[in-house]
């Protein structure tokens, strides 16, 4: 399985990468959940980990993409390079940590949530969002081809499960006060479904289907109706003081 997001600068074209992080920002459910992070977080002294173009960067942002970083830095963000999950900041550097869609593409979840956690000041929050993959509702006018490719979607996703045990993690890491809450993507346009319309080849290519399921997948997308339903998880702890 290859995994794109936790190596951006390695694919061919890192720059489309930044421009689907970008294009994101304008989406309701991403504006409503960044909405509560941000009454989480607050904007002084916070770190944004795996900030990406830098959206909601407002103090310091920190990714291991030069490519997101310096698209970061063009929008007027102040930018580190580095690992999530060996942080270059003194324990107690910040006020508060968020990393929004970041946790489910590291290989090491829960060494970035003790780093996370060793950096955010005494009673500061780390906030961290990720869509919870076991949500994931595909229907394309009922077809029933549809489970295979949640399936697959799924698989694809490096820990498509970490939203929905991220509070278990964050109590792990020795967080308090633990708290999540969901918000629910819908979409009805295949157009705008996190590119499904090239799934049917991708599975093709990977032997998951054969030409006439991929010709099948297709056509149930044009024909519709189409949903593509999943939540989203924010979820909150304080470093204890
Ligand atoms: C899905 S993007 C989200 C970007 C940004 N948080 C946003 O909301 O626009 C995931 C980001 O995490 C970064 N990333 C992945 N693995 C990382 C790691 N180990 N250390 C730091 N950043 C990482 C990627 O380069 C990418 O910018």
């Amino acid at each position: 399985m290859e995994y794109v997001w936790d190596r951006v600068d390695e694919v061919g074209a890192p720059e489309e990468l930044v421009e689907v992080q970008e294009g994101l920002e304008s989406w309701d459910v991403v504006r409503a959940y960044r909405g509560a992070m941000r009454e989480l977080t607050g904007a002084v002294g916070v770190l944004d980990l795996g900030a990406g173009p830098g959206g909601e960067t407002t103090y310091v942002g920190m990714d291991n993409s030069l490519a997101m970083a310096r698209r970061a830095l063009a929008r007027g963000r102040r930018m580190v390079v580095g690992d999530a999950t060996a942080l270059p900041f003194a324990d107690a550097a910040f006020a508060a940590v968020r990393a929004d869609r970041v946790f489910q593409h590291l290989a090491h979840p829960v060494r970035a949530l003790a780093e996370a956690a060793r950096v955010a000041r005494p009673g500061g929050p780390v906030v961290v969002a990720d869509p919870d993959q076991s949500t994931l509702l595909i229907d394309a006018g009922g077809c029933p081809l549809a489970a295979e490719v949640t399936e697959f979607r799924r698989t694809h996703v490096r820990n498509a499960d970490f939203a929905g045990r991220a509070a278990d993690a964050f109590e792990t890491a020795g967080l308090i006060d633990v708290g999540a809450r969901r918000w629910r993507l819908t979409l009805t346009d295949p157009a705008r479904a996190f590119g499904i319309i090239t799934w049917g080849q991708a599975m093709v290519e990977e032997g998951l289907f054969d030409r006439r399921q991929c010709r099948e997948w297709e056509q149930a997308l044009a024909a519709g109706p189409f949903r593509y339903q999943l939540d989203y998880v924010v979820t909150v702890g304080f470093r204890a003081a």
